[in-house]
């Protein structure tokens, strides 16, 4: 099967909804691939993989690894990797260097970075020289520093009106797609009934072009997740369970049986 295009995904808007979920190895990765139009490398492997506190901690080398390792395991999604925090902010060339890495050492088809109206130059300096770039709205939580938390984003009038502006923004300089998280949903609609592009929500609206999620947690990984996240399994519980059930047959010399050794 062709791996899904930057030009076909652009194509789906307002078509049928593109499906999104995040995958950071290449296990994950072949088992979503069949049913994604895109894979996100998210940066939250600062959470879901590396126990950090945020993803301000993420490297330009975890980035890299993981990609490398979902473009492996798929083979007709898109895969995008985001860019970390910090490698991308200082100027339009530094994101240049940083995104054609990503893309030469992973063979992801995008990167995705998080900013409205000031990464905009950026966002067009990146799209005419080959790098297909991803937006992300709204709650970003690279800037967690500065929001101070995750809360939803745009309940003032002022603060609505600058997510809507940033959205434009990025869709003008060139996005492909652009990701809308955290905010009311009036916001999401809006962007979506305003930009050319796809929008891609998560926190957002059904009525967005597509919706993503962390897949570790609609996987239900971990105890605590944000509203916005739909759990569909409880994988924490049959990880324990069965877990639990070794543990148990360990002490117990009920395991290994006859079935599992080499009889001599
Ligand atoms: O890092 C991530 O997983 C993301 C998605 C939640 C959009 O950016
Ligand atoms: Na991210």
């Amino acid at each position: 099967m062709k791996r899904l295009t930057v030009p076909r995904i652009r194509q789906r808007k307002g078509g049928e909804p593109l499906v999104m979920l995040t995958a950071y190895t290449v296990r994950m990765a072949q088992l979503l691939d069949p049913h994604c139009d895109m894979l996100l490398v998210g940066d939250s492997l600062a959470q879901v993989i590396y126990g950090l506190p945020h993803t301000v901690g993420v490297t330009m080398d975890m980035m890299s690894l993981h990609g490398a390792a979902v473009v492996r395991g798929s083979y007709h999604a898109a895969v995008i990797v985001d860019m970390p925090f910090g490698s991308y902010e200082g100027s339009p060339q530094q994101a240049f260097d940083n995104a054609a890495r990503l893309l030469k050492e992973t063979g992801a088809a995008a990167v995705k970075l998080e900013g409205g109206k000031v990464l905009a130059p950026t966002i067009e300096f990146l799209t005419q020289r080959g790098i297909p770039v991803m937006g992300h709205v709204g709650l970003t939580p690279q800037a967690v520093n500065i929001l101070g938390g995750y809360g939803v984003r745009g309940k003032s009038e002022e603060e609505a009106r600058s997510i809507v502006d940033d959205a434009l923004a990025v869709a003008q300089a060139g996005a492909f797609s652009i990701v809308i998280e955290g905010v009311l949903e009036s916001i999401a609609v809006e962007i979506t009934n305003k930009v050319a592009c796809p929008t891609i929500g998560i926190g957002a609206s059904a009525q967005c072009d597509g919706q993503v999620l962390v897949t570790d947690d609609m996987l239900g990984m971990f105890e605590r997740v944000p509203k916005f996240v739909k759990r569909y399994q409880d994988m924490a519980s049959i990880v324990s369970g069965a877990v639990k059930e070794y543990a148990d047959q360990v002490r117990s010399r009920s395991f290994p049986t006859e079935d599992q050794i080499y009889a001599g």
